[in-house]
C-alpha cells in the first residue's frame, strides 16, 4: 500500500518560507529521515527540487532529482560561488503552485556542500541544474522567486497572489484566465 508523505508543501504567504534556514549542525538519523520525507513530498508534488523551510524545517538543505538518472540527490549546508553568464528560464516554484515567468539568474554556478554520509560535494552545474541550485538555496535564505521579478512581472504576481487569498471560482483556481486576461501558458518547473 502506497503512503502518503508525512509532510505537505508550504505555501507562499507562510512566515517560514521567509526565513533564513540554520546550518544543520549534525548529519544523523533524523536528519536521514528528514531527507527521505522530503524526496518522498517532492515526488508526489510532483516536484524536481524541494527545500526543507518548504516542508516548515528550519535547515540549510534541500534534496533534488532532475530526472537525469542520478536519482534524488540531498545537499546540506550548501555554498553556491562563482556565478558565470546568464540564462532565462520559465521558473516555477512548488510554493507558489501554477506560477511561473521567465526569470534572468546566472548560467552556471559552483555548488559545495555536504551528502548525507557527511561526505564534502563539489558540482559545477550549467543551466537547468544551476538553476535549481539557485532557487533552493534561495529558500534557505527565505527569497522566493516574486523577488527575483522584474517590475512588471512582480506588478501582476502581486495583483494574482493578493486575489488568491481573497479566494477564486474552482473553474479558475489560478486566477489566471480571469486576472492575466491571456492565453498564457503556465509551465511548472516545480521548484
Ligand atoms: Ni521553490
Amino acid at each position: 500500500m502506497a503512503h502518503m508523505s508525512k509532510y505537505s508543501i508550504r505555501l507562499y504567504g507562510d512566515p517560514v518560507l521567509r526565513q533564513r534556514a540554520a546550518d544543520v549542525q549534525d548529519i544523523d538519523g533524523t536528519l536521514k529521515q528528514l531527507a527521505d520525507d522530503m524526496v518522498q513530498t517532492m515526488y508526489e508534488a510532483p516536484g524536481v527540487g524541494l527545500a526543507a523551510p518548504q516542508v516548515g524545517v528550519q535547515k540549510r538543505m534541500f534534496v533534488y532529482d532532475t530526472g537525469d538518472g542520478e536519482g534524488p540527490v540531498t545537499v546540506v549546508n550548501p555554498v553556491l560561488a562563482e556565478a558565470r553568464g546568464e540564462w532565462t528560464f520559465d521558473e516555477g516554484c512548488l510554493s507558489v503552485p501554477g506560477l511561473s515567468w521567465p526569470i534572468v539568474r546566472p548560467k552556471e554556478v559552483h555548488l559545495t556542500g555536504f551528502d548525507l554520509d557527511g561526505n564534502e560535494i563539489s558540482v559545477e552545474a550549467d543551466e537547468f541544474l544551476a538553476r535549481v541550485f539557485q532557487h533552493e538555496v534561495d529558500h534557505l535564505d527565505g527569497v522566493l522567486l516574486v523577488e527575483r521579478l522584474d517590475e512588471d512581472q512582480r506588478k501582476e504576481a502581486k495583483r494574482i497572489l493578493r486575489t488568491r487569498t481573497l479566494g477564486l471560482p474552482e473553474a479558475d483556481p489560478d486566477g489566471l484566465r480571469a486576472l492575466a486576461g491571456d492565453e498564457r501558458s503556465v509551465r511548472h518547473s516545480g521548484l
